[in-house]
């Protein structure tokens, strides 16, 4: 996420580089239930982004000094394969940044899972990114509640997750890769879908106050809209009947 004003044009006669208007959002597609092991999975391409999450549990928790008698701890392993993208260099194997998209990965979730029904237990959340094309972090999130609904895990809402940015002095909802690498700001966020609270917020770049307020009013109405798929996704893969649903 770096901030190069006017280096790299984003808005052209008002149009974002791709076509698109201020409040779209790129086409998303999410599939369920697409690792029969899995306790719960789902597969989301959003723009170019490429993503599989696998849930697993509730289950036992390794190391057992790690569990608590009270609730199930949620963990999270997010990880970019190293063929996501050309920036990533074949490079695999954790680092800072998936340690940081883990970390608050797993906090989204840690504030929706109804953990206190599972004590003495582990909740894993797996994320590969295959391709990842900007915003890999708020497809995620939206993979991994799917994931989480579909392995059945009591969740006190659903989430689904935008970012809104700023580039060629323009709010932009679902920033795509070089809106997110080469615009003035970029603040994706996580939203609870019943009680719109927020889950997720980071920020990079300068913004004032009356923009982060109307980007939370462009997050809200993008994560409607990200929900809604979702919502057809599950509808979809308990309609057809869990047999029929993996085909890639
Ligand atoms: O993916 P997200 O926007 O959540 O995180 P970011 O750190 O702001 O990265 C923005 C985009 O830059 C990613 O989605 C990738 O397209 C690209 N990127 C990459 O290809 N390799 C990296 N190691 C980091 C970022």
């Amino acid at each position: 996420m770096s901030d190069s004003k006017g280096t790299v044009p984003l808005m052209i006669n008002g149009k974002r580089t791709d076509g698109r208007e201020v409040e779209d959002l790129r086409n998303l597609r999410i599939e369920v239930g697409i690792i029969p092991e899995a306790d719960g999975s789902a597969y989301v391409e959003w723009g170019g982004n490429k993503i599989v999450c696998g849930v697993y549990g509730p289950r036992e928790c390794i190391p057992r000094h790690d569990a608590s008698p009270y609730h199930s701890i949620v963990k999270c392993r997010y990880m970019m394969s190293p063929f996501a993208s050309l920036e990533e260099h074949s490079r695999s194997g954790p680092s800072r940044r998936s340690t940081e998209l883990s970390k608050v990965i797993r906090e989204v979730f840690e504030n929706v899972v109804i953990a206190e029904k599972f004590p003495n237990t582990q909740i894993d959340i797996y994320i590969d990114v295959l391709q990842a094309d900007g915003g890999t972090r708020t497809a995620s999130i939206t993979a991994a509640t799917v994931a989480l609904a579909n392995a059945g895990i009591p969740m006190k809402d659903m989430v689904a997750s935008v970012a809104v940015g700023k580039a060629g002095d323009t709010l932009v909802l679902d920033l795509n890769k070089a809106e997110d690498n080469f615009g003035q700001s970029d603040m994706p966020m996580a939203m609870s879908q019943k009680d719109k609270k927020l889950l997720l917020l980071q920020m990079d770049g300068l913004l004032t106050k009356e923009e982060v307020i109307e980007m939370v009013g462009m997050a809200e109405r993008g994560c409607e809209k990200v929900n809604a798929i979702q919502t057809s996704a599950l509808k979809r893969f308990y309609e057809k009947g869990e047999d029929e649903t993996v085909k890639w």
